[in-house]
């Protein structure tokens, strides 16, 4: 009798075992399945404990001893906490999971978020410049490796792409854009989710972030966190189509904004989140809010108190709290009182949930945290050499003349002046994850790995790291000069001053850095201006100073190698602004995509009694999708396939371009429409499509764009595609300005 009790007693045993695991940790169960019996496990406290985001920090070590860490910790171990923000590294990211998971009553693993912008640990040039690359290939890659270094260091979602369009230089955080086109930034939002996400079926991939929802980069006088105020028809048409691109390439997550839309904040903004985000675009993933905002929906006026802030949030279809705990202390009192709904509940909760079976945490927690991958993984020279590529195609040649650029170093008595140039904690912006300042290759040190042998460098500072000048300092550099074959000037802004909270009222060369100049232009020697920033400066003070131009924007971790490629040749620059240059403070905004008003100045006309301003010119220094290369082109023959089409039918438009010049380069060309006369204003030229090509000296190459009907529409002021017949304006150039110009009638 005892084989077949203890064969009773085995079969009991394991049907008892594999009862005591449950379904939503049995991997072979369905996700659905998983996902309702974990529901129908959790309190509603714990419920709200998926949809509150902390901000984390050091878990391990001496942090184990401070007190706010260790409350936090014990949030973790009360399923108060879903996920965390800034907690670095596999071994910090593993001492929390182990906490959630082994020490809480369901063991729900925590999602680890961080601010990867523009790389990890290897930094990429900010996003505004690589935008200024116009290469998509570049953009999606540099994305992948910052999602490799992340993944490896236990973070599972980035808040990027940041995909608000600005024309305002004031506003410190165009740096993280992809500038003033709606065309060209959707094309980049798409790139850089894909980037990120891959196919999210790997541990070698983040969860992207579609930030911030919606219009932030219309904050009025660029002033931080202000106030926004757009129409529907332009919240459509200027502001909507990147959101909507990285929405449609699968973004994973969305993040309020901090701003109101039609006085309602977008925390709590039900048109924004959940009309437009999901119901007319479908979005399923996890809507997450911007740092407090929440909370900060009772400074603005919405909310009455914390408790109504949670409410209004939560209705509006916004799902996780960062920061504010509005949700975590205020939820189970709302359902109790019936203003919220379990089932909103439950919907909320299940989006933060998916993500976590999505990326396999049930299944392994621990799989982005190995310090043996994380070591492996970060600031690898073939990461390095991405970055290198990424970061010389960023840079924009502004003004060449007299050849003063490419130098030719072999011998020649090179002067570095600026102390930007020698300092590597001026290098880096505000977000730069776990880059590091020591990690940066300096303007000097670029010049020096390239050309130290081969040619004299002598370095300096010419004004103080505050920006300010002093006569000495002037001195010192001009003795320099006097003896030197050629000056590079690096002058702009340090990268601390580009980011969140650095709007400026005066984005301009600063004075003394001006005087500079000045100064050295009497030694008449040649003079390159190597422009350091975060944004468009206002360079009309030092356009007539310098013979050379070159916007390094912030390049990140190969900086000086980059710059050193461009100057000598090397590489040949080739990036186009995706922001236009600016005249005068007093001009901002100006953009290309602009109406034509009612009083336009046509080329030659009498600008009296039209719009203008009086005092400057009516143009901008340098326009949208302008940039210089080494070669020049020149574009003829450009042809549409047909000059009236019905609304259904696609046009072909063709462009020769020919390289002109000496040597090989790549140059963008642009195609831009215009409906002239339409139900609403439409601007005097849309960006819709670019080819960059590369030719060699002499070549030339016959460029062939398709329009779709879907180019020559625009929004209604309810997001509809209307494509109106009538006259249309087919333009292609190397530039926005530039154009060659041919009519299209659509019937
Ligand atoms: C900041 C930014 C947002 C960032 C978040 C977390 O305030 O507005 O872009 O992702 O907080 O750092």
């Amino acid at each position: 009798m005892k084989p077949m009790i203890s064969l009773f007693v085995t079969v009991m045993l394991i049907s008892n075992i594999q009862a005591q695991v449950p379904i939503y940790k049995d991997p072979k169960q369905t996700a659905d399945s998983r996902l309702k019996d974990l529901l129908n496990r959790m309190t509603i406290e714990e419920k709200a404990g998926q949809l509150n985001q902390l901000n984390g920090g050091f878990f391990t070590g001496p942090a184990l001893n401070d007190p706010g860490q260790k409350a936090k910790m014990q949030m973790v171990r009360d399923g108060k906490v879903g996920s965390f923000l800034n907690v670095i590294g596999a071994k910090e990211t593993r001492a929390i999971q182990e906490i959630a998971v082994k020490e809480s009553r369901l063991g729900i693993p925590i999602l680890f978020a961080l601010d990867v912008i523009h790389g990890y640990k290897t930094i990429f040039p900010i996003p505004l410049a690589e935008a200024c690359s116009w290469d998509l290939s570049i953009m999606e890659k540099s994305a992948g490796i910052a999602a490799k270094e992340a993944s490896s260091a236990g973070i599972h979602w980035t808040f990027a792409p940041m995909c608000d369009i600005s024309n305002d230089p004031r506003w410190g955080r165009v740096m993280e854009g992809a500038g003033e086109d709606p065309w060209l930034g959707a094309q980049i939002a798409a790139a850089r989710v894909k980037g990120f996400q891959g196919s999210l079926n790997d541990a070698e991939h983040i969860l992207s972030c579609v930030k911030h929802f919606a219009v932030y980069g219309a904050v009025e006088g660029g002033k931080e966190y202000n106030n926004v105020d757009v129409s529907r028809v332009a919240l459509w048409n200027k502001y909507m189509p990147p959101y909507e691109a990285a929405v449609k390439a699968g973004a994973a997550t969305v993040m309020n904004s901090f701003n109101v839309f039609e006085g309602v904040p977008a925390s709590g903004n039900k048109y924004l989140v959940t009309d437009i985000l999901k119901k007319k675009w479908g979005f399923g993933g996890i809507v997450v809010s911007d740092w407090g905002s929440f909370g900060e929906m009772i400074a603005h006026g919405y909310a009455a108190d914390e408790k109504d802030a949670a409410l209004k949030a939560i209705l509006a279809g916004s799902d996780m709290d960062m920061e504010a705990q509005v949700t975590i202390k205020n939820l189970a009192q709302l359902v109790k009182e019936g203003k919220v709904s379990m089932q909103a509940v439950d919907d909320a909760v299940s989006r933060v949930l998916k993500m976590k079976f999505k990326l396999g945490l049930f299944d392994d927690p621990y799989r982005f945290s190995d310090e043996a991958r994380e070591k492996a993984t970060l600031f690898t020279a073939a990461n390095r050499a991405e970055a290198l590529e990424a970061a010389k195609r960023s840079i924009v040649l502004l003004k060449n003349e007299k050849n003063t650029l490419p130098i030719a170093f072999n011998g020649k008595k090179v002067a570095l002046i600026g102390s930007f140039a020698d300092s590597k904690d001026d290098l880096l912006d505000f977000w730069i994850a776990q880059g590091e300042a020591k990690n940066t290759v300096t303007l000097r040190e670029g010049l020096q790995n390239r050309f130290g042998n081969a040619a004299s460098i002598s370095f300096a500072p010419g004004y103080g790291l505050d920006g300010v000048a002093n006569e000495a300092m002037i001195k010192e550099a001009v003795a320099m000069a006097e003896t030197a074959d050629v000056l590079l000037v690096n002058v702009g802004l340090s990268g601390k001053m580009a980011g969140e909270d650095r709007a400026l009222a005066f984005p301009e060369i600063p004075a003394p850095q001006v005087a500079l100049l000045q100064a050295l232009k009497k030694t008449g020697k040649p003079i390159v201006a190597l422009v350091s920033s975060g944004r468009p400066l206002i360079l009309t003070a030092i356009q007539p100073l310098a013979d050379a131009i070159v916007q390094c924007w912030i390049l990140g971790t190969e900086t000086g190698n980059a710059v050193a490629d461009v100057l000598s040749g090397a590489y040949n620059p080739s990036g186009k602004t995706v922001m236009t240059f600016p005249y005068a403070i007093g001009q901002i905004p100006v953009y290309y995509n602009a109406f034509n008003t009612g009083r336009p100045i046509p080329e030659g006309t009498d600008p009296g009694w039209k719009s203008r301003y009086r005092d400057i010119p009516n143009k901008p220094l340098y326009p949208f999708g302008y940039g210089l290369s080494y070669t020049s082109f020149t574009y003829g023959g450009l042809s549409l396939d047909k000059n009236t089409a019905g609304k259904n039918e696609t046009i072909q438009v063709s462009v020769t371009v020919t390289n002109s010049g000496s040597v090989a380069g790549e140059e963008i060309v642009q195609l831009y429409i215009r409906d002239v006369a339409a139900s609403i204003v439409r601007p005097v030229k849309e960006l819709k499509n670019f080819q960059k090509i590369t030719l060699k000296p002499g070549e030339s190459r016959t460029v062939k764009f398709i329009l779709l009907p879907k180019d020559l529409s625009f929004s209604d002021a309810a997001g509809t595609p209307v494509l109106e017949p009538g006259l249309f304006k087919i333009m292609v150039g190397g530039n926005s300005r530039d154009v060659l110009e041919k009519e299209l009638t659509i019937k």
